[in-house]
């Protein structure tokens, strides 16, 4: 099955001239869903992942799955003011304006080794930053999934450092 043709690519939403990858027909597809829960499975093979990392809101549906496919536990990422703990918080730039990203202090244990879950790879701040803050916590990134890489705006790049893999490419 190719998962490609389970993306739904709808132009000119949320604004005029982007071309919006819609997930929600692969997730639909009890095949597709399982099929890239699989392989982001078979990437983590020797990876002794101990935690899941997923940023919201998406990037929860593909880090939960995984995190009940290696048996391991899950942590969230997300937007300010979500969190009731503790918080630990970082800030990124946009292309207009910025983001900010924060994680419970206590989620990760210094040592532990974190895989990071999204379903998409654009620029990759959101998940740089996601990364930064699981290492100010002194958690391990040992691998960064994607379902979607769009490759044209290079967040490979802004990767370069860690394990990244992506099951779909634009
Ligand atoms: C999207 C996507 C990634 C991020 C990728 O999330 O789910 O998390 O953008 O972009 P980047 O590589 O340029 O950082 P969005 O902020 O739209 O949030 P959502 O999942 O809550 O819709």
């Amino acid at each position: 099955m190719n998962l490609k043709e389970k993306i739904r690519v709808i132009q000119d939403f949320p604004e005029k001239g982007i071309s919006f990858k819609d997930i929600t027909p692969l997730l639909q597809d009890k095949n597709a869903f399982k099929k890239s829960i699989d392989c982001m499975k078979k990437w983590s093979e020797n990876l002794q992942a101990d935690i899941v990392v997923g940023p919201e809101a998406r990037g929860f549906i593909f880090a939960t799955a995984l995190a009940y496919a290696l048996n391991v536990g899950f942590v969230p990422v997300r937007k300010p003011g979500k969190l009731p703990g503790q918080v630990i918080s970082a800030e990124y730039s946009l292309e207009y304006g910025k983001n900010i990203l924060e994680i419970h202090k206590d989620a990760i244990q210094p040592g532990q080794k974190v895989v990071i879950v999204d379903d998409l790879l654009a620029t990759g701040g959101t998940l740089l930053t996601t990364a930064r803050l699981i290492e100010r916590l002194g958690g391990q990134v040992v691998g960064i999934f994607f379902l979607i890489e769009l490759s044209e705006l290079k967040g490979r790049e802004t990767l370069k450092e860690y394990n990244v893999k992506s099951l779909i490419t634009y």
